[in-house]
């Protein structure tokens, strides 16, 4: 693995949105604990189209960031969050899938999530850019990602960056009573 990923807290780039305000995207840190709580506690209030519907605990919060820490320090992740004047608003990954398989050890996971206030602006178009660097950069050949079917804003910008559509698993997600099949994305990179 190369080391090129930035390492927890390292800043990564800074850019300038559609409506003037600047974002800088680095990797986070422990520091970033409480600001991740809330802005996954705000995503799962919203019910936005992703997977976790519970708010985890601080302590459960702690757990999984630490994992995500120890991750990137082994190389088998990058991480990005952004910050607009000094507030956490978005929180995003590419994660090596199966380090512990050799054959597939070059494919890469891929997650984001934007809070409200700081979407529609350019923000995960420089994220999903950023990402596809990073996972060149990690040796990941292919990074995949899974979206709701309903979910076209994310799939919008999925296509924008260079993912295409590889399959459709039926109603993967139940949700309100009703089910919702699971798209996934693939990009070659
Ligand atoms: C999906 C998400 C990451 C998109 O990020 P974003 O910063 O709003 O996206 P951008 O502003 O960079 O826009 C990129 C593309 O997304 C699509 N898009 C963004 N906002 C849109 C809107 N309101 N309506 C339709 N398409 C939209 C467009 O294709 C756009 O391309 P364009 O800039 O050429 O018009 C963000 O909305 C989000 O975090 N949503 C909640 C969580 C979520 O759904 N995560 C994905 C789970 S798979």
């Amino acid at each position: 693995m190369s080391m090129a990923v930035p390492r927890p807290g390292q800043t990564y780039k800074t850019v300038t949105l559609k409506d003037g305000r600047i974002a800088v995207l680095r990797a986070p840190d422990f520091h970033d604990l409480d600001a991740l709580l809330a802005l996954i506690s705000e995503l799962v209030e919203e019910r936005v189209e992703i997977i976790t519907t519970t708010k985890p605990s601080r302590d459960e919060e702690a757990e999984w960031l630490g994992r995500r820490l120890a991750s990137i320090e082994k190389d088998n992740l990058a991480a990005l969050v952004a910050e607009i004047n000094g507030r956490l608003v978005a929180n995003c990954e590419v994660e090596q899938r199966t380090p512990q398989f050799p054959e597939m050890s070059h494919v890469g996971v891929l997650g984001i999530a934007i809070l409200k206030n700081a979407r529609g602006v350019g923000l995960g178009t420089a994220l999903m850019e950023s990402l596809i660097e990073l996972a060149r950069q990690m040796h990941l050949r292919v990074v995949i990602l899974d979206t709701f079917a309903t979910n076209t804003i994310a799939q919008g910008l999925y296509r924008k960056v260079g993912f295409v559509e590889v399959g459709k698993i039926p109603k993967a997600i139940h949700r309100d009573g009703s089910y919702i099949d699971m798209v996934r994305f693939a990009i070659e990179t």
